[in-house]
């Protein structure tokens, strides 16, 4: 792969490479765009096969968060980082703060946080070199676990979907297929029981089923049949790539609605099957941006009232991109694609330069940091 082919075609403003010989850590940090603000985005610690294919994801995924901020109306632009290789054997308090270092050494233009096969441990390590980052546990000041944001997120874009389709937000009597009722799906399950939504639920953590049966009446159903539910809305909150050739046909709910990352396998062949079958569908990024929501107030001082507030305009900018979608008679995912672009373009046009990066915008620097 030749990178600056890729990172061209994409709009991407910087990659850097991070090596140190003594911890072993190899990381690469993409920065994909600043127009809105500094880049945020969590680092990935995976056993990548190839250096090719974490550069792909890095840019693939650093790319994904410019869209994810501007839709969420942050100004934030977008980044992600990833450190290669195995982490059960890798990790150490010194490589983290080895990445630290190098995160700060951008001075502010990529900003980090969680991400998969890292923890609030992890993140502790690496503020101990940096100031830019972000996601840290609530014992150390940030804004820790951001799931019942993100799950608040959820509950309004599912309104959202509702509205769009009904005319109203009446929740009462409206059946929910939850898939995953872990951090996200539970907090889910418990906004919709308190409105009067019929649940049904599926997970592989049967004490968990066991809890919300009781205590919302959850119907449960078998691990290979909730998308197949005679439901209205249907809400993945487990796992990636479960909107794919054999499950799309098999789905009943005219609604999806889920906090799951990267839920189309092929974004463009099953986002067209959804429409080929009228299936509203509100884009992952869009639905699940109270996870980010919640970490950006955590560089301003973390106030979860507020994060919340921010997290409930999930429900307009769906809404919006609904709209745009029928209007153009374009997919809901192109309409999200086109509307975080025309942010970002009005921003460019206005000349706004006050957050182009961070070197001007010291705000961005937590209170913790404020000093170094
Ligand atoms: N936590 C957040 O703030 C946040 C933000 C944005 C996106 N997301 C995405 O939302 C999803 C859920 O996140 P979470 O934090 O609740 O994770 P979690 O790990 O707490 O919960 C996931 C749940 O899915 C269950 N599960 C695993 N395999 C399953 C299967 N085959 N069928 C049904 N259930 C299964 C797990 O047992 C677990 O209970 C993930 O895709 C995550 O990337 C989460």
């Amino acid at each position: 792969m030749v990178i600056s082919e890729v990172a061209k075609k994409w709009g991407h403003e910087q990659v850097v490479f991070c090596y140190d010989a003594e911890t072993g850590l190899q990381a690469i940090i993409a920065i994909h765009d600043t127009t809105l603000g500094p880049a945020l985005g969590g680092c990935r610690f995976w056993n990548y096969a190839s250096e090719d294919e974490a550069i792909f994801d890095v840019l693939r995924l650093s790319r994904g968060m410019t869209y994810k901020s501007a839709v969420a109306g942050l100004s934030l632009g977008g980044g992600k980082s990833v450190i290669m290789g195995d982490p059960k054997k890798l990790k150490s308090p010194l490589l983290f703060q080895r990445f630290g270092r190098f995160v700060q050494s951008l001075n502010g233009r990529y900003i980090t946080a969680e991400d998969v096969n890292m923890g609030e441990e992890d993140i502790g390590h690496i503020s101990k070199e940096t100031a830019y980052v972000t996601g840290k546990s609530m014992q150390e000041g940030g804004s820790g676990n951001p799931s019942p944001v993100t799950a608040y997120g959820v509950f309004q874009g599912i309104k959202a979907c509702l509205q769009f389709k009904n005319e109203n937000t009446n929740l009462k009597g409206i059946s929910v297929a939850v898939q995953g009722i872990g951090s996200v799906g539970a907090n889910l399950c418990e906004m919709l029981h308190e409105h009067g939504a019929k649940l049904y639920i599926s997970d592989i953590n049967q004490a968990a089923l066991e809890k919300l049966q009781k205590s919302f009446g959850a119907k449960v159903v078998a691990l290979d049949e909730i998308h197949k539910q005679e439901v209205d809305i249907y809400a993945p909150c487990a796992l990636g790539a479960i909107l794919n050739d054999d499950t799309i046909p098999e789905i009943k709910a005219s609604i999806i609605a889920g906090a799951a990352n990267n839920q189309l396998l092929d974004e463009k062949k099953h986002m067209q099957m959804l429409d080929e079958r009228q299936i509203i569908y509100a884009p992952d990024y869009v639905i699940n941006a109270g996870g980010i929501i919640n970490v950006s107030h955590e560089l301003k001082g973390f106030d979860e009232a507020a994060a919340k507030a921010d997290a409930g305009k999930i429900y307009d900018s769906l809404l919006k991109i609904f709209k745009e979608s029928k209007n153009k008679k374009i997919s809901t995912l192109e309409a999200s694609g086109a509307y975080a672009e025309s942010i970002i373009s009005e921003h460019k046009k206005r000349g706004d330069k006050k957050l182009l990066n961070t070197y001007d915008n010291q705000d961005w620097i937590s209170p913790a940091h404020s000093n170094r």
